[in-house]
């Protein structure tokens, strides 16, 4: 290994490691007495499950690889009985673990299985997306979906450690890698505004995986992450944080039935949930300008259509932050001070709707 590798703990329970060629981490990782490894892999990253598949074999492990749909379709009742099936069927009985491979939607899955599996084995998060890496291969959350909504169903289930293995970011579609620096600038705005600096210093760097930022940026978003859920595991009033501007981005996902990058619904609810706040006296509007310019430059959008109010209003009362009827928000009161704002006027949400609508 020639670069150097960091090491971020979670909490002191396990460590999230960053780096190039971190494979020879896993059997540390597994901990002592794992000989029976399942890696689940999207059909995407066919290769790389089984380079990791291959590595564990080489290290003495019995290791097998278990293909699963890509993004969100993996996320059913069916593909974690048929996962169910694969580790009953190979005899995964005592200690084994569980290695995924893929986005946020293969962590959750293979999560789950891992958290219900002999009511809970070892896994181990290889995220490959940007997305994955700096937000849900960090904090334990797992779950699949049903008819009725997504997750859920879950548990949370930390890992025993994860690999961010920055070389898989390089093959990774540039939008997919744009829309995952939406929760790094996330990041930025609630704690550590030295990601934003970096940003703005070199954008064109920042919106490529071989940018000279790129390792610092991922650092210090798992940092945030890592930091928030170390001191709340479960999703209590610190970690509702790391949910600046989900409430207006979760809605615009669910209006566009989950046809939109989730890091770009996010980018737009950043900008709304800033407006909603200078409207309600918060924040000032120099803060506001600087969500627009950074996710701007970054190719990111900072607006949407302007006749979706009722269905997003509608989508905004079911989030999970909410208090029966009464809407909360995560908002800024200046650069990493976040605050709640509870039951704004509705005319407030209205017009700062207005501010992001597209006409
Ligand atoms: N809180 C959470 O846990 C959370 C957060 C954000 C998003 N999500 C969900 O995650 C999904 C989007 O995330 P995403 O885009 O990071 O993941 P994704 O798994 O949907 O990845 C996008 C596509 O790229 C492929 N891919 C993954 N890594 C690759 C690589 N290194 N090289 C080439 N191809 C690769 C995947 O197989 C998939 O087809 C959405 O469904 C979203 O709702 C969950």
């Amino acid at each position: 290994m020639t670069e150097e590798t960091t090491r971020i703990s979670v909490g002191g329970d396990y460590d999230v490691v960053v780096g190039r060629g971190l494979l020879d981490e896993l059997p540390a990782m597994l901990g002592d007495g794992v000989q029976r490894v399942l890696v689940v892999h999207p059909r995407a990253l066919g290769a790389t499950g089984e380079g990791v598949r291959e590595a564990l074999v080489a290290k003495g492990f019995e290791a097998y690889a278990a293909e699963v749909p890509d993004a969100e379709e993996a996320k059913t009742a069916q593909v974690a009985a048929f996962l169910w099936g694969v580790l009953g069927q190979a005899g995964f009985w005592g200690w084994v673990g569980v290695v995924w491979v893929g986005g946020p939607p293969t962590t959750h899955l293979a999560g789950f299985v891992a958290a219900t599996w002999l009511r809970g084995v070892r896994v181990v998060h290889v995220p490959t997306t940007l997305l994955a890496m700096v937000d849900a291969a960090v904090g334990g959350k797992t779950g699949i979906n049903t008819p009725e909504g997504k997750n859920l169903v879950g548990a949370f289930h930390p890992p025993v450690g994860v690999l961010c293995d920055l070389a898989t970011l390089e093959t990774l579609p540039a939008n997919d890698f744009v829309a995952g620096l939406a929760e790094v600038v996330k990041a930025g705005f609630i704690a550590d505004p030295v990601i934003l600096d970096l940003v703005e210093s070199d954008v064109e760097g920042a919106r490529s995986a071989t940018g000279p930022h790129v390792r610092e940026l991922v650092e210090r978003a798992i940092r945030v992450k890592a930091d928030v859920v170390s001191k709340d595991l479960k999703e209590a009033d610190l970690r509702e944080v790391l949910n600046y501007g989900h409430t207006f981005g979760h809605a615009v996902e669910q209006v566009e039935r989950y046809q939109f990058r989730h890091g770009a619904a996010v980018s737009i609810g950043m900008v709304y949930v800033a407006e909603l706040a200078r409207l309600a006296g918060k924040l000032d509007e120099a803060l506001v300008d600087r969500h627009r310019s950074v996710l701007t430059a970054l190719g990111l959008p900072v607006t949407y259509r302007g006749d979706r109010w009722p269905q997003l209003l509608e989508a905004m009362k079911r989030d999970k932050k909410s208090r029966g009827s009464l809407l909360r928000f995560v908002v800024l009161t200046d650069l990493a001070k976040p605050s709640r704002l509870e039951g704004p006027d509705p005319a407030l949400l209205q017009a700062a709707y207005a501010e992001v609508s597209r006409t």
